[in-house]
């Protein structure tokens, strides 16, 4: 469901909310995206613990042809995952990341130049963001569905939202 507002106040609007109803849906929508990202595009996911942040990318994996037998979870041990597929997908996990002198190391910066890339927990080191990057704001509603705000920054993850709000 796209839901078009302008950007009224500090806190910018989502230019589109869509919903899932479960945990396949979510995968679902995360097939969808996967299918229009290419090398470069990064998508953040922001919300709390269980909101579905791994459930979505565990799609986006599907729909970048990361082969079904890969293992795609929370990278919260590694912090970054690299999974082999048409475009190549890296996984990355800021829950467990302290410091934000701990981020050269994980080397995402490379990755967004040879792969497609998600971030759970984004927003905790927001400057490790490229400036185009495509932020999804994961909702719990008191129905246990989700809503994800999408919250585009540039030209490339404008496109991407588009991909996932059609209805
Ligand atoms: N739209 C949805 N509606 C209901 N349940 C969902 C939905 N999406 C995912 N879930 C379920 O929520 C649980 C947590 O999902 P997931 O592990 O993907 O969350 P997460 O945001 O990655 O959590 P963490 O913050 O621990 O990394 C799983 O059992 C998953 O199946
Ligand atoms: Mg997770």
């Amino acid at each position: 469901m796209a839901d078009a507002g302008p950007e009224q106040n500090s806190r910018p609007s989502p230019s589109a909310t869509v919903r899932a109803n479960n945990a396949e849906d979510m995968r679902r929508l995360g097939v969808r995206l996967g299918q229009a990202m290419i090398v470069g595009d990064v998508v953040a996911l922001v919300g709390p613990l269980g909101a579905g942040k791994t459930t979505f990318a565990q799609g986006l994996a599907q729909g970048l042809g990361v082969a079904p037998h890969r293992h795609v979870a929370s990278p919260s041990f590694a912090l970054v995952n690299e999974h082999p597929g048409r475009t190549p997908f890296v996984h990355v996990d800021f829950y467990r990341l302290r410091t934000r002198a701990e981020l050269p190391e994980l080397g995402i910066e490379e990755a967004y130049d040879r792969a497609a890339t998600a971030i759970e927990w984004a927003d905790r080191f927001p400057d490790a963001l490229p400036a185009d990057h495509l932020r999804i704001t994961l909702v719990v509603q008191e129905s246990g569905c989700r809503r994800l705000d999408l919250q585009p920054t540039g030209p490339r993850s404008k496109a991407l939202a588009a991909a996932l709000a059609i209805t």
